[in-house]
């Protein structure tokens, strides 16, 4: 379905990320994992796995907060027909208690990591006429919830980039869709959800089951593939039907 296509995923070492190559790679497609220097280590089992489906796994350092690091990660990646802007944090607090760095760190990685990361890639996604830009917002971005303000305001940011650049990119054959997750089973979320807050937002769900990373891939593989050409601008939760908005 995806073959022929060259994805590259920041944050691709773990977690929602990781899901979303492997799906991509079991669609056919070859995969670049951009993360962190720190997670190189972390990403080898990951191509290991893409290598035996018998696509190709390379990983790319980069920091999607520093420009001079996203421009050197496009040099190293070469020609990228994919792009999912992934890479993001969630260290909650309350509103009241959050202290401007924070603020700052969560607004450089989640949104200002997609604009930085979408317009490195995007002149040779406009020369070969072709591109496919996948956000991983959240569920935040529709309904912000205590202790994650910053996190929804920086996730309602990446929708509406996307709604922006699907309509200043399109001309040149590019589609910029967003993903929604709801609560996904990663380390980020396992971390706030114990005891009776993971039994309600369980039986929160329609399917009554919490989300695992690989259930994101699916509309990952979607967005990247020919069955979503004529689907830009649009941001789908994938959320186990807790969410409707
Ligand atoms: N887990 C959930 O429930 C959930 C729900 C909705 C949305 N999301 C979003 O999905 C994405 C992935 O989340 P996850 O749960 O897999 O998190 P995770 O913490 O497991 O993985 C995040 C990855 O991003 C990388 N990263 C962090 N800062 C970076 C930087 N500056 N440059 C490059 N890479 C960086 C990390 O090294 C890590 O590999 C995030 O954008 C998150 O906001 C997660």
């Amino acid at each position: 379905m995806l073959s022929e296509r060259r994805v590259l995923v920041t944050g691709g070492a773990q977690g929602i990320g990781a899901a979303i190559a492997l799906g991509l790679a079991k669609a056919g497609a070859d995969i670049v994992i951009a993360d962190l220097a720190a997670q190189s280590g972390t990403a080898e089992a990951l191509m290991t796995k893409i290598t035996e489906l018998g696509q190709r796994a390379e990983f790319v350092e980069i920091d999607v907060t520093d420009k001079a690091s996203v421009e050197a990660a496009v040099e190293a990646a070469g020609q990228i027909d994919v792009l999912v802007n992934n890479a993001g944090i969630l260290v909650p607090s309350r509103l009241e208690d959050l202290d401007e760095a924070s603020w700052q760190k969560h607004f450089d990685i989640n949104a200002k990591g997609v604009l930085l990361c979408t317009n490195a890639f995007l002149p040779q996604m406009r020369e070969r006429k072709f591109g496919r830009v996948i956000n991983i917002a959240s569920l935040a971005a529709r309904q912000g919830i205590p202790t994650e303000g910053h996190y929804a305001a920086t996730k309602a940011t990446v929708v509406t980039l996307t709604r922006v650049y699907a309509q200043e990119v399109g001309e040149d054959g590019i589609t910029v869709n967003a993903i929604c997750p709801g609560i996904i089973l990663t380390e980020m979320a396992q971390n706030k959800l114990v005891g009776a807050d993971r039994e309600y937002w369980t039986n929160a769900t329609s399917l009554k089951r919490l989300g695992d990373p690989g259930d994101v891939a699916g509309a990952a593989v979607y967005f990247a593939s020919d069955l979503a050409d004529y689907v830009t601008g649009q941001a789908l939760n994938v959320c186990g039907g807790l969410y409707f908005h």
